[in-house]
Parts: structure tokens; sequence; C-alpha cells
């Protein structure tokens, strides 16, 4: 089905509610599972696997809905070999005021013309470029840190995040200017969680559609002089990708993606950067091993070859994501009728498959539970029963983009952090979390760095 064909018109009603004869429930009247999802997502999707199975119908934030839970579910959802789901119908409302046109929000023909422009912006040419300016901007952040005291990791890191996002995803140096576009973007952030989208002065919403207004402005402002020239940053990647007719973005496009790229980018990897600083700080023997693999290299910067060799860092960034994948589950629309686990799907169902669910299933890991970055090692290889079991950056189509650059920001974080510092938590302390929209720490993870 290509986007040319979809009528989206049909698909403007409220997601199908005939599914009473799929296993399950409708929880409590209006609010359904509303309250349980907000509350413990994880709980919530075990829960109706032990009572359901793997398919089965629920009622959450006031939309009725299939949960998919395993492997098979998200093979079938994430490849879409029929075309029979929709990543735009599901995510649009959501998010289409504040980051319109992002490729997420994109299908079928529409989705990979894009996708495939876009991809020039994170290969290996244009992602050693980056590394140019996040090596010196992540060090340099990290010497503002406290030590020897208490203070909440989260904070302190999506801060340093957005420094080095307004270099490199947008080129522009420290100042003035580059604070005015982080209060724009964290604005724009935060109304993507705003429950009440009404532009009264002074909410979620309202400073989020300004902040919005802001970016806009500012990479219309900037976007002449950024295709004159070509930067290193991704900003000016994307104006100068073309498609192999040698055609580039428009203004308009270039806006939309760069826009969507860094909200795409910035709560992911602050979420898993936070997982990871936990489970180090409980588990010191992997900060030595990450410590350890550094000092062998023997320098003060990492370049683009030496990031394959970090071996231990990537186990390490991998089982994070497997107990944390901070996206925990992934929401799509049914755009035809079809059949699924014996049962028939009406067109226009809401239905949504768990990566957070899978990465526990006690059928694939051994022990669920404990933080073992070597399950994912050659000898051990347990994520290789099957292709959909570890899934924190999606899959098929729309697999996320930035994999590779999350990944390298990851290692090239920890390599400068565990260099200087040793990093712990207080005795006994466990994080709390909150699992949804994004995992983070409930409790901003109150850490503390040693100095070595
Ligand atoms: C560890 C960090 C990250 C995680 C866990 C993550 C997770 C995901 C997931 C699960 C999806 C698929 C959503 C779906 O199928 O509906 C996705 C899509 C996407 N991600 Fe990431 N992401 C991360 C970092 C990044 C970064 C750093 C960037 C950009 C630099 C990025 C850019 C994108 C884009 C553009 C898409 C849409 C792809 C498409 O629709 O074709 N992500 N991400």
């Amino acid at each position: 089905m290509s986007s040319q064909s979809i009528d989206y018109q049909q698909y403007s009603r409220r997601p199908s509610r005939r599914l009473t004869h799929i296993p399950g429930d409708s929880g409590l009247p209006v609010f359904g599972q509303t309250f349980s999802f907000l509350r413990n997502y994880k709980a919530l999707t075990e829960r109706r696997y032990r009572r359901y199975g793997q398919i089965s119908r629920g009622n959450t934030l006031f939309q009725h809905s299939l949960t998919l839970l395993g492997p098979e579910a998200n093979e079938i959802v994430l490849k879409n070999s029929e075309g029979q789901f929709s990543s735009m119908l599901a995510w649009n409302p959501l998010l289409d005021r504040l980051f319109p046109n992002g490729l997420m929000l994109k299908d079928a023909e529409a989705h990979r013309y894009d996708r495939k422009i876009l991809q020039g912006a994170f290969k290996k040419a244009a992602i050693e470029g980056y590394l140019d300016s996040m090596n010196p901007h992540t060090e340099r952040g990290l010497e503002n840190w406290p030590v020897g005291e208490e203070f909440p990791f989260q904070h302190a890191v999506k801060q340093l995040l957005l420094e080095v996002a307004a270099e490199v995803f947008l080129g522009v140096e420290m100042g003035e200017e580059a604070s005015g576009v982080n209060n724009a973007f964290v604005d724009t952030m935060l109304a993507s969680m705003a429950v009440v989208k009404l532009p009264i002065p002074g909410t979620l919403w309202q400073r989020g559609l300004a902040g919005r207004k802001h970016l806009e402005d500012f990479v219309m402002t900037h976007i002449a002089a950024k295709r004159r020239e070509q930067g290193q940053d991704i900003f000016s990647q994307i104006c100068h990708a073309t498609d192999e007719d040698g055609n580039y973005f428009s203004d308009e496009a270039v806006r939309d993606h760069i826009i969507f790229l860094l909200f795409a980018a910035h709560d992911t990897t602050t979420s898993t950067l936070c997982s990871i600083v936990y489970a180090l700080a409980k588990n010191p023997e992997w900060q030595q091993k990450l410590r350890d693999e550094y000092q062998a290299l023997g320098k003060d910067k990492l370049d683009y070859d030496d990031l394959g060799q970090l071996e231990n860092s990537k186990l390490v960034f991998k089982e994070a994501l497997r107990m944390y994948p901070p996206v925990p589950a992934i929401p799509r629309r049914t755009l035809k009728d079809m059949e699924l686990f014996g049962y028939h799907i009406p067109k226009n169902t809401a239905v949504a498959i768990s990566p957070l669910f899978t990465h526990y299933m006690e059928e694939y890991w051994s022990e669920p539970t404990r933080f073992d970055p070597a399950r994912f090692s050659k000898e051990r290889a347990e994520d290789k029963k099957h292709f959909f079991q570890w899934v924190p950056f999606g899959g098929g189509a729309h697999k996320c983009l930035g994999l590779n650059f999350a990944e390298i920001q990851t290692k090239l974080f920890l390599f400068h952090l565990l260099r200087r510092y040793d990093i712990k938590v207080k005795d006994g302390y466990e994080m709390p979390r909150s699992w949804v929209p994004l995992i983070f720490p409930a409790d901003g993870l109150p850490v503390r760095f040693e100095a070595i």
C-alpha cells in the first residue's frame, strides 16, 4: 500500500471498539486501565500476558486498543510486510502539533523517500564530523559537575546533552543563541507530555507551541547560510542531502526533520544514560571493566575507529537497553482488516507492542531481572533466539535512524566520565522508575562522583 493510496480520511474516526471477541477487559468505567498504565506499565503488561496471552484488548488513555506481546508480535507489527500497520495514524495524535512531518509520522512511500535522504546524515563520514565536536563538548561539560557530593544525575545529563545537541545537531556555538534555542526545545519537549492541549497562556501546551515557533524561526533564519556552506552539524547535512536525482529537501522539510531529530534523540539518550549510570553504580565490577577498556586505548579522546573496540561498553549499552528500553511501547493503527493470532482484527484498530515486556520474558532471557551484560557476549549470545526479542530501537522500516549515533554518544560519555570518576549511589538505593511514556528515574537519580 503506497502512501499515495492511503486515504487517511477513512481513519479519521476514533479507533475501532469492535474488539469484544478478543480476550481482555475494559477496566474501570471511562478510565479503563489508564491508572495502572501510568502507575506501572510493566506490571500491567505482565498481568495481561498471564491472564490473556499474547493478544488482549484493553482501554488506556481513553482509547480502546490491543496489546500484542512477545517477539512474534513484534515481528509482525514491525516488519509490516503487507503495509497493514500505520505509524503515522498512531503517532500523529500525540505529536503532530509539536513535531509535524517527522519521519516517524510518515508511512509507506513518503516515509521511504525521506528516510533514504536522511540516512546520509548518519553515515560514517558525517558521524566522524560529529565526533570532532562531541569529544571536547562532553569533556568540558563534565568538568563543571559536582564531585564528592550528591546531585540529581538526570538533570545534569539532560543539560549536557542539550549543550552538545545545540552544537552537533544545529551547529550553534554556546552562548545566548544556544540558550534561547535550548529553552525553546525544552518547552516543546515538555509540551509533548501535556494532558491539556489548549492554547491557554502560561500552560505547558502554550509554552510548547511558542517553543516550536522559536525553533522554526531559528531554522528558517539559518537555512540559507547552511545551504551555502557545508558544515559538520546534522542541520547542515540535511540541507545538503539529496535523492538519487539530486533533489534537495525543501526548506520546510529540512525544518521539520531537524526539529523531529532533536526530539527523537534527546529524551531517549537521557533515559539510556540514566539507566547505565545507575546500573554501573550498582555493579562496580562493570565500572572497572569499562575503565580498563578505556585505559587500554591509551588516549584522551575517542576516534571513530576506537569505537568498535569497546566491546564491554557495547555489552553494557545493550543490557541497559534491555532492562530499561527508553521507549517501552510502540503504537500502530491497522489500515485493513486482518487475522492475528487466530482473531479477526478490524481495520482502524489501535495496537501496541511492548519492547519492555519482551525484554523480561523468561522464555528468552535467563534471570531477566539481573543486570548481566555478558548475556550479549558472543559465547552466550542469549539475544539470538529470536530476531525480535531485543527491540529497544524498534525494527523494520521505522527502526531507529539514530541507533549508531546513540551508541557512540553513550560510549563517548562513559569514556570521559569513567576515566575521571567513580560513580556511587547510597547503600541499598534502588532507583524508582516512571515507565511511560518514556522510562525515567522517578527521583532524578541522586548519585555521587568520587575523583579517581
Ligand atoms: C538509546 C537511544 C534511542 C532509543 C532507545 C530510540 C528508540 C527508537 C524507537 C523505538 C524508534 C521506533 C519507533 C517506532 O517504530 O514507532 C525510533 C525511531 C527513530 N529514532 Fe530513535 N532512539 C534513540 C535515539 C535516537 C537518536 C540519537 C536519534 C537521532 C540522532 C534518533 C532518531 C530516530 C528517528 C528519526 C526515528 C524515526 C525512524 C523512522 O520512522 O523511520 N533516535 N527510535
